[in-house]
C-alpha cells in the first residue's frame, strides 16, 4: 500500500484534556513530537461538548510551532465521532486519533468522512493523518485488517489499560498479561508500514519507571509512547532515541560490513561475534532513527 504521509518521529505523544486551554497552551510551548488534544476519556462526560469548543479555539489561536497536533475523537459507535471531527476540522489539525477501534470498517468510515471534508475544503485528498488505538479483544483479533484499512493511517496505538477493562486482566508492572496483544499491534503495524505507539505509563511522577518501560517497548519495536504529563517527555525521548553508544556501535558495524563486502566477504567476525547482512539491518535502523531524531546527519 502506498502511504500518503512521510515518516516523522513520534517518540512521545502528549495527551491532554480538550477542555483545558491551560494544558493545551502548556503543550504548545513544549518540544514534543506529537500533541493529542483529547475529546474522549480525558474529559468528564458532561464536558465533552464544551471540549469541542475549547479544542477548536486552541487550534485556531495557539502557535504549536513544529509540533504535530492531532485531535482524539470519541470512538465510532458512540454517536460523537463525526461531530468531534466536524467541530474541530476548521482548526486545521494535522489529523485525528480514533480510540477503541474494533474493526477495519470503523477506520474506513473515518477515512471517508475525512475525504469528504478534504474535498469540501479543496485540500489534497489524504492530507489529514489518522492513528487508530487498538485496545479491545475484538480490535486485537482484527488488528491486521485495521492496520491495512486506510492509506492515511500512520500509526497504531496500543491501549493496555482499556484492554484490561475489556478482558478482565490484572495489570502488572512486567506486562505479561498484555504481551501477546502488544506484540500483535507491533507486528500488524510493521507489516503495513505504520508506526507502533505504546500506551500510557500511569505513575507520571516516576520518571525512572517511565524510562524503563519505554526502553522495553523500544526493544519490542515500538517507536513511541502515549504521554500524559510533561515530565514523561524527557524519559520517552531518551528511550526512543538511540544513545550515543548505540549510534557509535551501529556505525562501526555498518562500516565493517561495507569494508568486508568490498573485499567480497559476507560473513565476518567482530568482537567475537559473527556478522552478516541480517545483523547489519537492525544497525541501519538504529542509524535511521538517529537521523530522524536529528542526532546524526
Ligand atoms: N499536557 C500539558 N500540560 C500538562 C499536562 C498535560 N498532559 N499535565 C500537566 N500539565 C501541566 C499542568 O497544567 C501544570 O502546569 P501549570 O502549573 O502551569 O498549570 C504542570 O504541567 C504540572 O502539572 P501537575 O500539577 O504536576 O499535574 P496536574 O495535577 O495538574 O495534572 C494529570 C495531573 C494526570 C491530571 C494531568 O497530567 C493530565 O491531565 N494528564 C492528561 C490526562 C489525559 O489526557 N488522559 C486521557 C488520555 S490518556
Ligand atoms: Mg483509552
Amino acid at each position: 500500500m502506498i502511504r500518503t504521509h512521510p515518516y516523522r518521529v513520534r517518540r512521545a505523544c502528549l495527551y491532554m484534556p480538550g477542555d483545558s486551554m491551560r494544558k493545551i497552551s502548556k503543550a504548545a510551548g513544549l518540544a514534543v513530537d506529537t500533541i493529542i488534544i483529547d475529546l474522549e476519556d480525558g474529559l468528564g462526560y458532561n464536558q465533552k461538548d464544551a471540549g469541542r469548543t475549547v479544542a477548536l479555539e486552541a487550534l485556531q489561536t495557539l502557535d504549536f510551532g513544529h509540533n504535530e497536533v492531532l485531535v482524539r475523537a470519541n470512538g465510532v459507535g458512540t454517536g460523537r465521532t463525526a461531530h468531534d471531527i466536524l467541530a474541530t476540522f476548521d482548526g486545521k489539525p494535522d489529523g485525528y486519533v480514533i480510540p477503541k477501534v474494533e474493526n477495519a470498517e470503523q477506520v474506513v468510515y473515518v477515512d471517508h468522512l475525512l475525504r469528504d471534508l478534504e474535498a469540501t475544503a479543496a485540500m489534497p485528498l489524504g492530507t489529514l493523518t489518522l492513528h487508530a488505538i487498538v485496545e479491545s479483544a475484538r480490535g486485537i483479533v482484527d488488528v491486521q485488517r485495521i492496520a491495512a484499512a486506510s492509506p492515511r493511517l500512520t500509526a497504531l496505538q496500543f491501549g493496555a489499560e482499556d484492554l484490561a477493562g475489556d478482558m478482565g486482566l490484572t495489570r502488572t508492572a512486567a506486562g505479561h498479561e498484555v504481551f501477546h496483544a502488544r506484540s500483535s499491534v507491533v507486528l500488524a503495524a510493521k507489516a503495513n508500514g505504520l508506526q507502533a505507539i505504546d500506551g500510557v505509563y500511569l505513575a507520571y511522577q516516576d520518571e525512572a519507571g517511565a524510562y524503563a518501560e519505554a526502553k522495553r517497548m523500544a526493544e519490542m519495536g515500538f517507536e513511541g509512547k502515549m504521554a500524559i504529563h510533561p515530565r514523561q517527555l524527557d524519559p520517552f525521548h531518551r528511550a526512543f532515541t538511540p544513545s550515543d553508544d548505540e549510534i557509535a556501535a551501529a556505525q562501526r558495524l555498518v562500516e565493517a560490513h561495507e569494508a568486508h563486502q568490498q573485499a567480497g566477504v559476507g560473513a565476518f567476525v567482530l568482537d567475537g561475534k559473527m556478522i552478516d547482512p541480517a545483523i547489519v539491518k537492525p544497525a541501519e535502523q538504529v542509524l535511521a532513527k538517529a537521523r530522524a531524531a536529528g542526532k546524526i546527519g
